[in-house]
């Protein structure tokens, strides 16, 4: 089949690998209809490139159709539509049961001290082959999946499997006050959503922050106050200054690491390189280079006694955090891989024709999946007006229902 491999930093193609089979009672193999790249993949496209291997299939938000299950799988059959969860999951141990199913028991990475395995994610979660691909084994089957009627296009579920519950959970996790204000971190695709969610929900005030044009223009349009970085001076007073000079009440973090850190410096180098010279020096002393620059932000904008929700991935061992103002102003502190189970219920009841959280046109690509190594790059370096890309793999089925 055709899949798109890992072979080095910024280094993907789309190879011919071996087609999955069933190797354990537990599996199941989907034919993929539909399958993103996400913010997550950045990070192993480039900073955590050193957990990789070459060879490895990329991907973990990908739905399909069934093409083929184990003996112990009987929640579904060949010709069923799934979208499949990023994380593999059992369903039945002690986390599972109580909703914190990226914790698995059963699936967790113990030899790396890692939370469940994760599709496409590198030797940190367990190596499981990737879902951008013509195929998908799905190990643990029968719970890690979502069924989905047929009809509607795959953009009304595919974000069940990462962005609608990461940013369902970043908002829980959040709480944000319905009559307060949710400061929104990252205008890309989790933060978008969570502004969406934020406001589908009635929280009267969101603000949302980031410093590319078009994510800045789509987060406007559905109602969203926009702060650009590049037009602030000190975020945390123009926060402050849009609240009664306290501060937000709740604050998600959809960043991550990359956040003008070391190895995407030469990204945001690029960004401000196309900037005329006054914004580009407006950037670099507004957004810093400091990879922690996101949660100081937070920090500094949230109000005394307020929440962070975290949902941008960080990975460093001895990341200094603001422990003092952390403590002192009482924040709460909330984060992790988002349980993409536990909040399914909550979502499906909205992925209907009236839409309200715009996933139909969520999108702002559609590609082959041949497309796949541009598409990293170009999403990498926010370019085309690129927040989400859906590639195509298209393979016919290779078993009839
Ligand atoms: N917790 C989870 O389960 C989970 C799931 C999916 C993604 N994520 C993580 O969420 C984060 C966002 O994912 P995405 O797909 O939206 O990625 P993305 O890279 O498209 O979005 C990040 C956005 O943050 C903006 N940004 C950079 N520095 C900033 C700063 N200092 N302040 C404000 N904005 C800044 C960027 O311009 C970009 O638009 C990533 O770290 C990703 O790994 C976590
Ligand atoms: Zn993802
Ligand atoms: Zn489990």
């Amino acid at each position: 089949m055709r899949a798109v491999v890992w072979h080095g930093k910024r280094d993907v193609r789309v190879e011919n690998v071996f087609d999955p089979v069933i190797q354990e009672p537990g599996d199941a193999i989907i034919r993929v209809t539909s399958t993103n790249i996400c913010g997550s993949d950045l990070h192993l496209y480039e900073v955590l490139g050193a957990f990789m291997t070459a060879g490895d299939v990329l991907g973990h938000e990908a739905m399909g159709i069934v093409e083929e299950v184990g003996a112990d799988v009987t929640a579904i059959s060949p010709g069923d539509r799934v979208v499949i969860p990023f994380q593999v999951c059992c369903g039945t141990c002690w986390m599972c049961e109580r909703g914190l199913q990226s914790q698995c028991e059963t699936t967790q990475v113990r030899e790396q001290g890692s939370g469940a395995a994760l599709f496409g994610y590198s030797e940190l979660y367990g190596s499981v082959p990737g879902g951008q691909a013509e195929f998908l084994r799905v190990p643990h089957a029968q719970y890690t999946h979502i069924k989905v009627p047929h009809g509607p296009a795959d953009d009304r579920f595919v974000y069940l499997s990462d962005v609608l519950p990461t940013a369902w959970q970043a908002v829980a996790y959040a709480d944000p006050e319905p009559e307060g204000t949710l400061l929104v971190l990252g205008l890309g695709p989790i933060g978008d959503m969570a502004c969406r969610i934020a406001l589908h929900r009635g929280v009267r005030q969101v603000v949302g922050v980031d410093c590319v044009d078009a994510r800045l223009e789509r987060a406007r349009a559905r109602g969203v106050t926009t702060l650009d970085l590049r037009e602030v001076d000190g975020l945390g007073d123009a926060v402050r200054d849009l609240t009664a000079g306290r501060g937000a009440d709740a604050v998600i973090d959809a960043v991550g690491m990359e956040a003008h850190g070391s190895p995407v410096v030469e990204v945001s180098q690029r960004v401000v390189a196309a900037l005329p010279d006054r914004l580009a020096k407006k950037l670099m002393t507004t957004v810093g280079i400091d990879r922690l620059a996101a949660v100081q932000s937070a920090v500094d904008a949230v109000r005394r006694g307020g929440t962070i929700s975290l949902s941008g991935v960080y990975g460093g061992m001895a990341d200094p955090m603001p422990m003092m103002t952390l403590f002192d102003k009482q924040v709460q502190l909330r984060m992790g891989q988002a349980n993409v189970k536990r909040w399914v219920p909550d979502i499906l009841p909205l992925l209907t024709d009236d839409d309200p959280l715009g996933v139909d046109g969520f999108a702002t690509h559609r590609l082959p999946l041949e497309a796949a190594p541009g598409a990293y790059a170009d999403f990498q370096a926010k370019k085309n007006g690129m927040v989400k890309v859906v590639l195509e793999p298209g393979a016919p089925a290779r078993h009839a229902p």
